[in-house]
């Protein structure tokens, strides 16, 4: 059982950016520069771009962290981000979800420019990537391929079972993994809340994804010998013993389902990393794009 490292391997894609931005500002152009809207105080959104602020500065990037405060107005919020489509000096920007209510996410979505969409969310991204497009690919799945990718992990072929349909994960990752492409080349089945008998589907997978958010869902008794098995899921469970009072817990019964897999994510450590990472490539090749 090989223990997919995904900390190192996002440490390695960050240095190999840092030094392809290094080289872009010794020719004398100027580095790529990502900026993040942050709306309201919630505890896990603060800690998601903070790391998004970290990142940036790893990889010499300029990075512009925007707050306002949760009783700004839907117009209010469009309009900055009119203001970051139109500012030449802006790569590409994110708006740090979830939003508070009385804001209508799909709007505010659709107000990026595609061209600016670093997170892969507008609807022209997630169109253009379904066909095979160059297009800016959201976090998770991209950086699930590059995991694939840089373990070497025979995709060609291979049953992939996706565990949940969610737009962000569960859809677009098993967009890509059918994709006739290296990594690609699956057969893909999606289950989630409706599929009926999940085991005799899971038990025939040679990769399987877990991306439903329900803690531990996939057993020992749920996996072939041999699986590849990705644990996309990140509940935060109470724990008294740590400092935050919480830990992050999988979707996949770690302990009992490792010794079966040739290749497994660990959580920590595994899909997480890599997250922001597909961030910080999406936001390079913004800046690539309008050189
Ligand atoms: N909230 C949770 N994940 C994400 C993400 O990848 N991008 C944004 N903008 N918000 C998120």
């Amino acid at each position: 059982m090989t223990l997919i490292d995904g900390k190192k391997t996002a440490s390695d894609i960050k240095l190999e950016i840092a030094a392809e931005v290094a080289e872009m500002v010794a020719r004398g152009e100027r580095a790529p520069h990502l900026a993040a809207i942050l709306v309201g105080h919630d505890g896990g959104s603060e800690t998601y771009v903070a790391n998004k602020v970290k990142a940036c500065e790893m990889c010499g990037f300029k990075s512009t962290l925007l707050r306002f405060e949760d009783d700004i107005t839907e117009e209010a919020l469009l309009d900055e981000i009119r203001r970051l489509n139109e500012d030449d000096d802006v790569d590409g920007f994110i708006v740090q979800l979830p939003l508070p209510r009385h804001i209508d996410e799909q709007r505010v979505t659709e107000a990026i420019y595609p061209e600016k969409d670093v997170d892969g969310f507008h609807p022209v991204n997630v169109g253009r990537m379904s066909i095979g497009l160059p297009c800016f690919k959201s976090a998770t799945p991209s950086g699930i391929m590059d995991l694939l990718e840089r373990y070497g992990i025979e995709t060609k072929g291979k049953h992939a079972v996706v565990l949940g349909r969610s737009n962000i994960v569960g859809k677009p990752i098993a967009t890509l993994l059918m994709q006739k492409a290296t990594p690609g080349n699956c057969t893909v089945t999606v289950c989630h809340s409706a599929t009926p008998d999940i085991a005799t589907i899971t038990r025939s997978a040679d990769i399987i994804i877990a991306a439903l958010g329900s803690p531990l869902f996939l057993k020992e008794e749920m996996v072939k010998e041999g699986a590849v098995v990705i644990d996309v899921g990140t509940t935060r469970v109470p724990d008294s013993s740590r400092k935050s009072g919480f830990r992050l817990c999988g979707d996949v019964d770690f302990e009992n389902v490792a010794p079966k897999c040739s290749f497994i994510t660990p959580v920590p450590g595994g899909v997480g990393p890599m997250t922001i990472c597909s961030l910080m490539k999406n936001t390079l090749q913004a800046r690539k794009n309008k050189m």
